[in-house]
């Protein structure tokens, strides 16, 4: 395996309390696999990414677990032995590449500093390198003389995908790399992270709320809810037999194409707040399937096919949910009177 995340528990102090972002998340990765994560804002997907990349804010720590990379545990290294881990073995694809970008350096500049910082090659050696990076990324190498203002939105997420694959890392991770950019270019950006995927062998974790841009890229998803995986395995089983409601729910809220949506989730209510979650299910709020068991009981992680695992007390009886959400609306029916 690549990237095994093993019982992740990621805690941020705040005033209110101790907000477990990341409760137990347990997820692996082999090389060239795309993985997908997907859940509403505010379960906890960043969190994921800022602790594998050890870039928590001062107020976020890891609490219990491990994320073993090609067999080492990041969360056990210095701080110097993590810096020749980020960009060699794991980078990123920011959200928004201004975040990446240093406004006043030429782009050329900055990706001939990133890569000489990382390896001992002469400065016109990094540049020709940059010159490559640029034709694959799909960018005139001319540009290679503008500073980041120069470039438009898409054009600029081009430079930082260039920036991420610089020193031929294993995996990518991408967080919403295309959320900020308008449908046609989002398009082209994905295109274009398919065909390096293609064409380099990486590995992928994809994450975003917009469901079918998973399934067009992704091998397999893990759906998260409230700081919890619900259900993970490859996307055939997960979003052609979804076994956990909540999925049920998200595909449901995802009928379009990603192009005419921005937010994709509109399951009623909202998720529990995590400084003092419910000691059942967490979705039982929201649940139109759920029962008394499921207020008291947690229900754990498990199996429902080979390779496809579901948190649900019913994940045997997935067929029949899914068979009530087909025939109409089971939220309303289930929540029919209530506020
Ligand atoms: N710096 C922080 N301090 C305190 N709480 C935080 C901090 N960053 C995130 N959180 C909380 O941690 C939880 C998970 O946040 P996170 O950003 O990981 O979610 P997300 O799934 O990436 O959401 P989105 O889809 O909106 O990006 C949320 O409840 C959020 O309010
Ligand atoms: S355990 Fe119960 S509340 Fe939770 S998803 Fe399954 S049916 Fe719904
Ligand atoms: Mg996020």
């Amino acid at each position: 395996m690549l990237l095994q995340i093993e019982d992740l528990v990621v805690s941020y102090r705040t005033r209110a309390g101790l907000v477990r972002a990341v409760d137990g998340v347990s997820l692996s990765i082999a090389a060239g696999q795309s993985v997908g994560l997907v859940g509403e804002s505010g379960c906890g997907k960043t969190t994921v990414t800022r602790a594998l990349l050890r870039i928590l804010p001062p107020n976020g720590f890891i609490e219990r677990g491990r994320v073993l990379l090609e067999g080492v545990d990041l969360t056990r290294l210095s701080a110097s032995e993590m810096r020749r881990v980020r960009w060699r073995r794991i980078a990123m694809v920011p959200q928004s590449a201004m975040n990446a970008l240093n406004p006043v350096l030429r782009v050329g500049d900055q990706l001939v500093e990133t890569i000489r910082i990382h390896e001992h090659v002469d400065a016109a050696a990094a540049w020709r390198r940059a010159e490559d990076l640029f034709e694959r990324v799909g960018i005139e190498r001319r540009r290679l003389y503008d500073y980041p203002h120069q470039f438009s939105g898409g054009m600029r997420q081009r430079v930082a995908i260039a920036m991420a694959i610089a020193l031929q890392p294993a995996l990518l991770i991408a967080d919403e790399p295309t959320t900020a950019l308008d449908v046609l270019v989002q398009d082209r950006i994905l295109n274009l992270l398919e065909q390096l995927r293609a064409d380099l062998g990486l590995a992928f974790l994809y994450i975003t709320h917009d469901v079918p841009v998973v399934a067009e890229l992704c091998d397999a998803v893990a759906v998260m809810y409230a700081g919890k995986i619900v259900e993970f395995g490859p996307l055939a089983q997960v979003f052609g037999s979804p076994s956990h409601p909540y999925t049920m729910g998200l595909l449901r809220a995802s009928p379009k194409p990603a192009a005419e949506q921005s937010e994709l989730i509109s399951i009623p209510g909202a998720p529990p707040n995590l400084v003092a979650p419910p000691r059942g299910c967490r979705f039982a709020e929201r649940c139109p399937f759920a029962d008394d068991r499921c207020h008291l009981a947690e229900p754990p992680l498990e199996a429902v096919a080979p390779g496809h695992l579901a948190a649900c007390h019913f994940a045997a009886d997935a067929p029949r949910m899914r068979q009530t959400m087909a025939t109409g609306d089971a939220w309303a029916r289930a929540f029919a009177g209530t506020p």
